[in-house]
C-alpha cells in the first residue's frame, strides 16, 4: 500500500509521523473519511469544504489548495489500484516542542490513506443494528463544537465503549442540556408515528433529526436525506429531541460516509421494524451514488474503466 504523507505517496512501512506531532501528543488536528464508488470520490467538494471548514475552526493552515488536496487524493487512489475505497485525509498541526501553543509547529503533516472498502455484513442492513443512549454526554458545541472533525475522539470513544460493554454497536450521545445529538461517527434520524397519511404515497409520519444546534456534526450523508426526503414528499423535522421521543418511534435508523443509511432495530430495551421510510431513503441514497458524477471525469483519465 502507498500512503501520501505531505509531499507524496511513499510505501506503507514508511509513512511514519513523529512522536513529537501534535497530532500526537494532543490530538490536534483536523480529518475527513470519504468514499469511493466505481473511482469516482462521492461528494468530494463536499468533504474538502467540511476539511477546510475545520481547519479554519481551529485555526489551522492546510499546506495545499482544494486543487491540490483532490489531485492527491486521485494519485493515491490510482497508485493503489483502488476503485471501491475509503479514503482518510488527516491534517495535524504537525512536529513540534511539546507545549499546547500552535505555533511550535511549523508545518502541518498531510496524510491521505486510501484502502479497499470492507462492506459491512448485510445483516446489519436487513435486521438493523443495535443502539444505546450513552451516559457519556456529547461535548458542547461551546467547548469542542461537534461540527469540527477533530482527531479528538475521546468523547466518542467512552460512548463507543459504553455500547461495547452493552453489547450494542453504536451509542448516541445526549448533549448536556438532555437532547439527542449524534452516533459516536454517524447522525441518527428516526420516525415519529401516528401522524396520518401524507398525500403523496401515503406514508406516515414524520422523519426527526436534531438540529445542527443540539450539537451535531452536519453529516454530509445526513444533508443527503434530508434532501431526498423533502423531495419524497415527507415531513421533516430538524430540533431538540429527548432520549423518550426515540423510544416511542416507529423507525429509527444512522447515516454516515461509510454506513450510508444504516437501519436500528433496538435503542435500548425498545425494539424497531426495518420499517418503509428507511427502505426508501437507503434505496434513494443508493440512487444518488449511482448517479453522481462530482469529480468523476477526473477519475476516469487517470484509472480505466472496468473491462
Ligand atoms: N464519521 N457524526 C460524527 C461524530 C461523525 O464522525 C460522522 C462521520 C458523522 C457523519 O458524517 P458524514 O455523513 O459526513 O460521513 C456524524 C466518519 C465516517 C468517520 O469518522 O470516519
Amino acid at each position: 500500500m502507498l500512503v501520501y504523507l505531505n509531499k507524496g505517496l511513499v510505501p506503507a512501512s514508511d509513512a511514519k509521523v513523529s512522536v513529537f506531532d501534535h497530532g500526537f501528543l494532543y490530538g490536534d488536528g483536523i480529518y475527513e473519511t470519504m468514499r469511493v464508488y466505481d473511482g469516482v470520490v462521492f461528494m468530494l467538494d463536499e468533504h474538502v469544504k467540511r476539511l477546510y471548514r475545520s481547519a479554519s475552526r481551529i485555526r489551522l493552515g492546510i499546506p495545499k489548495n482544494i486543487a491540490e488536496i483532490k489531485s492527491a487524493i486521485y494519485e493515491t487512489l490510482k497508485a493503489n489500484s483502488l476503485r471501491n475505497a475509503y479514503v482518510r485525509l488527516t491534517v495535524s498541526r504537525g512536529y513540534g516542542p511539546i507545549g499546547l501553543d500552535p505555533e511550535l509547529c511549523k508545518e502541518p503533516t498531510f496524510v491521505i490513506i486510501a484502502d479497499e472498502f470492507r462492506e459491512y455484513p448485510e445483516k446489519y442492513y436487513k435486521n438493523g443494528i443495535k443502539l444505546i443512549i450513552a451516559g457519556t454526554r456529547r461535548n458542547l458545541k461551546e467547548a469542542v463544537n461537534p461540527q469540527i472533525k477533530s482527531l479528538n475522539f475521546l468523547n466518542n470513544i467512552l460512548a463507543k465503549i459504553e455500547a461495547k460493554q452493552k453489547g450494542a454497536y453504536e451509542a448516541v450521545m445526549l448533549n448536556a442540556r438532555g437532547y439527542l445529538t449524534e452516533g459516536t461517527i454517524c447522525n441518527i434520524f428516526f420516525v415519529t408515528p401516528h401522524i396520518p397519511p401524507l398525500s403523496r404515497g401515503g406514508r406516515g409520519g414524520v422523519l426527526c433529526t436534531p438540529s445542527v444546534d443540539c450539537g451535531i456534526l452536519d453529516g454530509i450523508t445526513r444533508k443527503i436525506i434530508l434532501e431526498s426526503a423533502a423531495a419524497n414528499g415527507l415531513k421533516i423535522k430538524e430540533g431538540k429531541f429527548k432520549k423518550d421521543d426515540i423510544y416511542n418511534a416507529s423507525e429509527v435508523f444512522i447515516t454516515n460516509t461509510t454506513m450510508e443509511v444504516m437501519p436500528v432495530c433496538k435503542v435500548d430495551g425498545k425494539r424497531y421494524k426495518v420499517g418503509p421510510i428507511t427502505k426508501l431513503l437507503r434505496g434513494e441514497y443508493k440512487k444518488q451514488v449511482m448517479n453522481y458524477s462530482g469529480g468523476g471525469s477526473v477519475m476516469r483519465k487517470v484509472l480505466p474503466l472496468p473491462s
